[in-house]
């Protein structure tokens, strides 16, 4: 069975061994036998254990040895000593060392049995602990969705990923931006080394320099100590320049300079210095237009976007919604039990336009999980602040007539309002007695009795 307990005992004492053996083999433990300190890193370097049982006197190699060894190599198997020769000192060198407990013989088998279960119970939390730390750290960077928009955006950034290229992310706020600059650099060579981000909206035109560069000392009035740029910080790794499109035209040149050559020169200083950064950088802006306008050197963009990609609206992709929405239930609730979302408020999540793109509906969801009593979110608890969605009039068929189109209309209306006539009438501008014609003309199937 894959989740026995497997104990290793390292003793040199024959008696003791062979009916420890039998008592823990009846509690249903695998039981491995070490007739000494030798025998003992030979069973350790040759399996996993969870649980060894050591003793410290033994010939040639000592149970100490053999404690320091098995925390070196196995940290995560408990060790319990159990010795003859009890005196304090040694029993904390040992658990400072790590051991979980430490028992003299002759030893009751009860008493024994409470501790191998306490180190076992200890040595669980432990690993759950650490594999769950590892999910989140995982599921901070977890890209959700499997619309085909998504997965083309991810399969170009996962191409580029290993490639030195200079890569250009556009798409609207809070559509994840940030989230595909990780991708890229969590799936390139440089995913050891550090990914710095520096936001070019959010700093002072006058600061971004020396923000980016460092500074020397004294080299403006308030340049009080030296100071490392986030270039230099992010030497080796990933530099992220987030809203690029905001960085101030007087020091478009020097960032130029600096991704054309890998040199900078710290504001104040003369020397040359240079980092080795792959630089990322994004967008909201139509940094196109910004070129046109003259507010955005060519010259740089076409060094930045070398690879260019395009993260989609979420209006563009509401086939993700439900698994985004899960996701965020769950994510966001991780210590409580995740709530439901009903099938309404899910429809009327579909509805929504999203200007906000996905920062906006995680924010919707997080806030209707605080809102919502119960273990359901309704359509009550979801606070939608923008418009619901409105049909892309381009995308309308240039063949259907008139009619057929103000037949459609009137469905999707009827549809939207749940077959509400009042409310549909009134959406649509006519008397509730021209929507009944109009859905007796056009043969519209609704549901019987609704408004
Ligand atoms: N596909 C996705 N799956 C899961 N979470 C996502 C996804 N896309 C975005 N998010 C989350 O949405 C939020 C906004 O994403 P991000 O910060 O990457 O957007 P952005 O495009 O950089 O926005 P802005 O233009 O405002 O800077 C983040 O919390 C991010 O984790
Ligand atoms: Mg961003």
């Amino acid at each position: 069975m894959a989740d026995t307990i497997q104990a290793l005992i390292v003793d040199d004492e024959k008696n003791v061994t062979d009916l420890l053996k039998l008592q823990l083999e009846e509690t249903g433990f695998a039981v491995d036998i070490a007739g000494d300190g030798a025998a003992g890193i030979n069973k350790i370097q040759g399996k996993r254990y969870d649980l060894i049982l050591l003793d410290l006197k033994m010939p040639r190699i000592n149970g100490l040895e053999v404690l320091k060894f098995a925390k070196e190599n196995q940290p995560d198997s408990q060790v319990i000593i159990l010795t003859g020769y009890g005196d304090i000192k040694t029993a904390v060198d040992t658990i400072k060392i790590g051991a979980f407990d430490f028992i003299t013989k002759p030893y009751n088998f009860d008493e024994l049995i409470v501790s191998i279960n306490n180190a076992l119970e200890m040595r669980r939390l432990i690993m759950d602990n650490r594999f769950m730390k590892m999910q989140l750290a995982d599921r901070k960077y977890e890209i959700v969705g499997h619309s085909g928009a998504l997965q083309s955006v991810v399969d170009i950034a996962l191409k580029v990923a290993p490639s030195e290229a200079s890569v250009l992310i556009t798409g609207p706020s809070g559509s994840g931006k940030e989230l595909i600059a990780h991708l890229i650099h969590e799936n390139s060579e440089r995913s050891k080394k550090p990914f710095v981000a520096v936001n070019c909206a959010s700093i002072p035109d006058t600061l971004i320099e020396s923000e980016l560069f460092g500074h020397e000392k004294g080299a403006f009035t308030d340049a009080h100590s030296l100071k490392q740029g986030l270039a230099e910080i992010a030497d080796g790794g990933t530099l992220f320049l987030d809203e690029v499109g905001d960085i101030s035209y007087l020091v478009q040149p020097k960032l130029l300079r600096f991704i054309e050559t890998g040199t900078f020169r710290r504001v104040g200083g003369t020397v040359e210095m240079s980092v080795n950064a792959r630089i990322v950088s994004a967008t909201n802006k139509d940094i196109d237009r910004e070129v046109e306008e003259g507010k955005f050197r060519e010259d740089l963009l076409y060094r930045l976007n070398v690879v260019h990609v395009e993260v989609p609206s979420l209006h563009q992709r509401r086939e993700d919604i439900p698994l985004l929405v899960e996701h965020f239930l769950t994510r966001k609730q991780r210590t409580r039990r995740a709530k439901r979302i009903s099938q309404e408020a899910l429809k009327l999540l579909m509805e929504y336009d999203w200007p906000g793109n996905i920062r906006e509906l995680e924010n919707v969801i997080e806030r209707a999980a605080i809102l919502a009593t119960g273990d359901e979110i309704t359509p009550d608890f979801i606070a939608l602040t923008g418009k619901s969605r409105s049909p892309d009039l381009r995308r309308i068929p240039t063949r259907l007539s008139l009619a057929e189109l103000e037949k459609i209309h009137i469905e999707n209306v009827l549809k939207a309002n749940g077959f509400n006539r009042t409310k549909s009438a009134k959406a649509l501008g006519i008397s509730l007695k021209t929507l009944y014609l109009k859905i007796k003309h056009y043969s519209i199937d609704t549901p019987i009795g609704k408004g």
